[in-house]
């Protein structure tokens, strides 16, 4: 039985304009459950997306460890790592879609390294599409999409592999109330299934939408749960 993902006494330091290091995580520890959807809010800058980056193996702590099933995901290197990365899906705050590729294009590209046939990636990419409500969207242009709509194609990207750990970075953005709510209510659907799902959120209404594994606040660089 997978046991979700535990951050056990994490610091992570990035470097700012002026060029010295600040830590932007500070002996943060915390554990996401698997089955489960965790909001964590915070002040823009509070380092959410660094989280994020973070658990997703993308960004390297200075100190601690993020651990799955007993291993120390965290500290994997090369193709170790890129298994790890292979089970997660991240939504980035700013969508990091291919704008010259169509939606549906840019949502089958994760699936290519897995093997299988590209209809039947496609077939699944447009099954993503549709979950999010833009399957009509699937052959544009992502280039020439709206915001909102790009964040709905980005969320179709991390959900088509069907990930056992799902990331979101402020997924709902740039939606109104009621496809915020849509999005919110895929993404509890995801942890449903058994994915670990962490979201952040800038926005505290966002907090009180099914947050089953939780409600943390980012401050000083640790996680505070709210009540
Ligand atoms: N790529 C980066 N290089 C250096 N510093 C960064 C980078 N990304 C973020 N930071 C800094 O880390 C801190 C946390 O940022 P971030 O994780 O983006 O916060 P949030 O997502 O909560 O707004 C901020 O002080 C920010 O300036
Ligand atoms: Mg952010």
């Amino acid at each position: 039985m997978e046991r979700g993902i535990e951050c056990r006494r994490l610091t992570v330091a990035r470097r700012t304009s002026d060029g010295r290091e600040k830590l932007v995580i500070d002996d943060l520890s915390a554990q996401f459950e698997t089955g489960q959807m965790a909001v964590i809010s915070g002040a823009t800058g509070s380092g959410k997306s660094t989280l994020l980056h973070v658990l997703a193996g993308l960004l390297r702590p200075v100190q601690g460890e993020v651990v799955f099933n007993g291993e120390a995901v965290s500290r994997w290197v090369s193709s170790h790592r890129d298994r790890w990365r292979r089970r997660v899906g991240i939504v980035f705050q700013h969508d990091r879609l291919l704008g010259d590729l169509s939606a549906v294009e840019n949502v089958l590209l994760p699936l290519i390294p897995r093997g299988g046939g590209l209809k039947e990636c496609r077939r699944s990419a447009l099954a993503a599409l549709s979950r999010l409500s833009v399957d009509q969207l699937a052959d544009k242009m992502v280039r020439n999409l709206s915001g909102g709509e790009r964040q709905r194609v980005a969320i179709a990207r991390a959900l088509v592999s069907q990930p056992s750990f799902l990331l979101a970075d402020e997924p709902t953005a740039h939606q109104d109330h009621k496809s915020a709510e849509e999005i919110l209510k895929t993404l509890a659907a995801a942890a449903a299934a058994g994915a670990v799902v962490v979201v952040t959120a800038h926005d505290p209404r966002i907090l009180e939408a099914g947050a089953t594994g939780g409600r943390f606040r980012l401050v000083q660089g640790r996680l505070k749960a709210l009540k």
